[in-house]
């Protein structure tokens, strides 16, 4: 749908109101449609986000001869017929996730080609920990230009795989590769995130055998795949959750934050209990009111269960709000504090020390800016932004928006947020 959130600010009232319901998990539905290209037959998953990264997955799988359906929150995927190899370039460079197909791809057929993966600007994201993987486990890797073909002919061999960084996508490709491997696999510093274990339970429920997923160390015995005789649910988008917690600290009389799930959410919701916000859970609800003043707090990205960057720009809206000196250090990627600028254009108070950390001084009231989001997470940070600043603001690139998240004007828009879309 692309174009641009139009929005009229609730210039500093706290009126938003209702419940808010968290969709299935993008960085999870994308590697689980990935995983079920290792498998000849059908993988039935539901809760899935009707979003824009999970229509390029399915074309992607598409391409390469999977036939897939996705109807309501259902989507199922046929890859008894897989015929392809090699990824269709412009929907590749559209994400980064796109590289968790090359380890089914490579372990079911062979082999595989494609583009050095796109996605968000949030700074540089190599791929050599997935090409120095690929290699242990005995596969060629040839690199044209910007065009990777990896082939192991005779199947992927066992191996012992030491990730030099931890990485929650390499994580998840290489588990998927090694379930088809001829030899033992042994992944160590791998990501604990609650998407890697979600992709270690399917494919558990299909056949594998991997021990250790959540650790990090992880062991993948050979087995043989079929098809999971339950659909597979997407757990809840825990970012979409920290999202919505960051609006209702700032923004609600009450907002009852539903279908979430609190216990992947522990660094979150620390930060915010830190910054005085009243939460109350009960179940996979998260009751939130945004308090008479909000703390200022330090904090610092981590892998998981540290905090989780994708919710770095929604909390550094929140803390343009907060009394006092906030710092907030991001450990992950280096141009992921590059968006605050337009938030200091808005009146926010935030000093950037280096590429890692700034420094964020509140409350400075914001005020209305026409702004371009330049990716999904910051994209929707400044919907936040425009949320609580005083006048209209029109937020360009809705279309990174929509790459995340599920009509989000759509979801916001009962809660009292004057918000609509120009096309
Ligand atoms: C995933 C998430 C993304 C999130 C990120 C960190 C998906 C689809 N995306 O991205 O939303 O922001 O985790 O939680 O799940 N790195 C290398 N070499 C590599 C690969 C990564 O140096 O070959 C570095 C990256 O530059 C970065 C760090 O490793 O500094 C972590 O990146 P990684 O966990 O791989 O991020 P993604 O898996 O791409």
């Amino acid at each position: 749908m692309a174009g641009t959130f139009v929005i009229d600010g609730l210039g500093g009232k706290k009126t938003l109101r209702g419940s808010l319901p968290v969709f299935g998990e993008k960085n999870t539905a994308l590697p689980l449609m990935a995983a079920a290209a290792l498998i000849s037959g059908e993988s039935r998953f539901t809760n899935v986000p009707d979003i824009a990264d999970v229509a390029s997955m399915k074309s992607l799988l598409e391409g390469m001869g999977a036939y897939v359906t996705h109807s309501g929150s259902e989507l199922s995927v046929r890859a008894e017929g897989l015929s392809g190899t090699v990824f269709e370039s412009a929907l590749a460079k559209s994400m980064r996730a796109s590289i968790v197909l090359t380890g089914p791809i490579l372990a079911r057929m062979g082999s595989v080609t494609f583009p050095m993966p796109g996605g968000d600007v949030i700074g540089a994201r190599p791929i050599d920990i997935f090409l120095d993987g690929f290699r242990k486990l005995g596969a060629d890797v040839l690199e044209t230009g910007d065009t990777y073909q990896l082939s192991a002919a005779n199947g992927l061999q066992g191996g012992d795989i030491f990730f030099r960084v931890v990485s929650v996508t390499a994580t998840e490709t290489f588990m998927m590769a090694a379930a088809l491997a001829k030899g033992p696999v042994t992944l160590r510093n791998a990501a604990m995130e609650p998407g890697v274990v979600a992709t270690a339970d399917f494919l558990k429920a299909c056949g594998a055998k991997i021990r250790g997923a959540g650790t990090p160390t992880i062991e993948i015995e050979p087995s043989s795949l079929q098809p999971a005789s339950e659909p597979f649910k997407i757990i809840p988008d825990r970012i979409e959750a920290a999202t919505f917690l960051a609006l209702g600290a700032l923004a609600a009389e009450e907002l009852v934050i539903t279908g979430a799930e609190p216990s992947h959410m522990t660094a979150v919701l620390d930060a915010f209990s830190r910054m005085q916000v009243p939460i109350s859970i009960d179940g996979n609800a998260i009751t939130v009111r945004s308090p008479e003043k909000l703390g200022a707090i330090a904090i610092r990205t981590h892998e998981y269960p540290g905090f989780p960057t994708d919710a770095q720009p929604p909390v550094m809206v929140a803390l343009t709000q907060a009394e006092g000196e906030s710092s907030v250090i991001e450990s992950i990627f280096d141009g992921r504090l590059m968006y605050t600028a337009e938030l200091v254009g808005m009146g926010a108070d935030i000093e950037i020390m280096s590429p890692h950390r700034a420094i964020v001084k509140g409350p400075t009231p914001l005020k209305a800016r026409d702004i371009v989001g330049p990716d999904i997470r910051a994209g929707l940070a400044f919907v936040l932004a425009a949320a609580i600043a005083d006048g209209t603001s029109h937020v360009g690139n809705a279309h990174l928006v929509d790459r995340g998240y599920q009509r989000i004007e759509e979801r916001l828009k009962p809660l009292g947020l004057d918000i609509s879309r120009k096309v």
